[in-house]
């Protein structure tokens, strides 16, 4: 079903590395509503990933930047605001990775270079993309700003592991990057914290499989998919949303506001 909810809009999409991604479904999504966009990766995920084969299906160019570079991502600015042909209205940021629980080690057990590492990629680099926008001058007004989260940031899982630690971080960057979008150039800035989604990052999570079935029979309307995460970004950047902005906004079936549903209760009087 589509609305032409962004008609004329045009955007930057980061984070598709494969068709599981929640980017993948956001980019097809916003190309089924109107929107045009340039598709980013880091020049080492383009090599094991198939984003070839999403820019042809959405008529879409690909610009290489690693997210943690500044002069990748200001030459990725400048080229999208070209291939666009001006300013820029939506950015999605889908970008996650640590380094520490790529390499087995738990949260006791940092080793500080891959937090700095993971850190960098999966928080930081909002700070950055913002930066490298703000400084360009390249959004559009009313134009919106959308980062990936999980609730990790405000509660504890165990395995979640420093990434809890990094989305805490791109939450508050949200919310302080958000003021200054919002009263030097009238752009909005949130964060969306998604249900587990089967994709590569979050499959790196351990136990992931038991951990979804767990969120599924806690959330009253089940796990959001990456399908209903491509549909719910889609009304943020439309203009049905304008003043949205600097939120955390739960899209996780109801999973945050549940103490505990009759189905976990039922589990333990077996
Ligand atoms: P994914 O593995 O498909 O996407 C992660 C992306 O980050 C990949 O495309 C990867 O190439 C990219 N990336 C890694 N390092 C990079 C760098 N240096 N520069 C540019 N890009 C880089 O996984 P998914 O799940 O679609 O992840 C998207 C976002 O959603 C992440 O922020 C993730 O933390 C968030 N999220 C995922 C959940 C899940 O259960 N899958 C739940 C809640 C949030």
């Amino acid at each position: 079903m589509s609305f032409n909810l962004l008609k004329g809009k045009k955007g930057i999409i980061f984070g598709a590395l494969d068709a599981n991604s929640i980017a993948w479904k956001t980019a097809e999504t916003i190309h089924a509503e109107g929107g045009t966009f340039v598709l980013t990766n880091a020049p080492i995920a383009m090599r094991m990933g198939q984003i070839d084969e999403l820019a042809k299906k959405t008529g879409s160019e690909i610009v290489p930047a690693d997210a943690t570079s500044e002069e990748d991502l200001d030459n990725l600015v400048s080229k999208s605001m070209e291939i666009l042909g001006g300013k820029i209205d939506f950015v999605l940021h889908a970008i996650g990775m640590s380094v520490n629980v790529r390499k087995g080690r738990a949260y006791v057990d940092e080793k500080y270079d891959f937090t700095t590492k993971g850190w960098d990629v999966s928080a930081l680099s909002f700070h950055k993309v913002m930066q490298s926008l703000y400084k360009a001058d390249a959004m559009n007004e009313w134009g919106s700003i959308v980062a990936l989260t999980y609730m990790a940031a405000q509660r504890t899982f165990p395995d979640y592991n420093d990434m809890a630690d990094n989305k805490a971080y791109l939450e508050s960057v949200a919310r302080s990057f958000g003021y200054f979008f919002g009263k030097e150039k009238k752009v909005r800035v949130n964060t969306i914290s998604q249900s587990p989604t089967p994709t590569t990052a979050g499959q790196g999570v351990k136990g992931f499989d038991n951990f979804i079935s767990y969120a599924d029979k806690m959330s009253p309307l089940g796990n959001a998919t990456a399908q209903d995460c491509a549909d719910y970004t889609v009304t943020l950047f439309s203009d049905l949303t304008r003043k949205v902005t600097m939120q955390n906004l739960f899209h996780d079936g109801g999973f945050s506001n549940t103490g505990v549903s009759q189905e976990v209760i039922d589990r333990f009087s077996e």
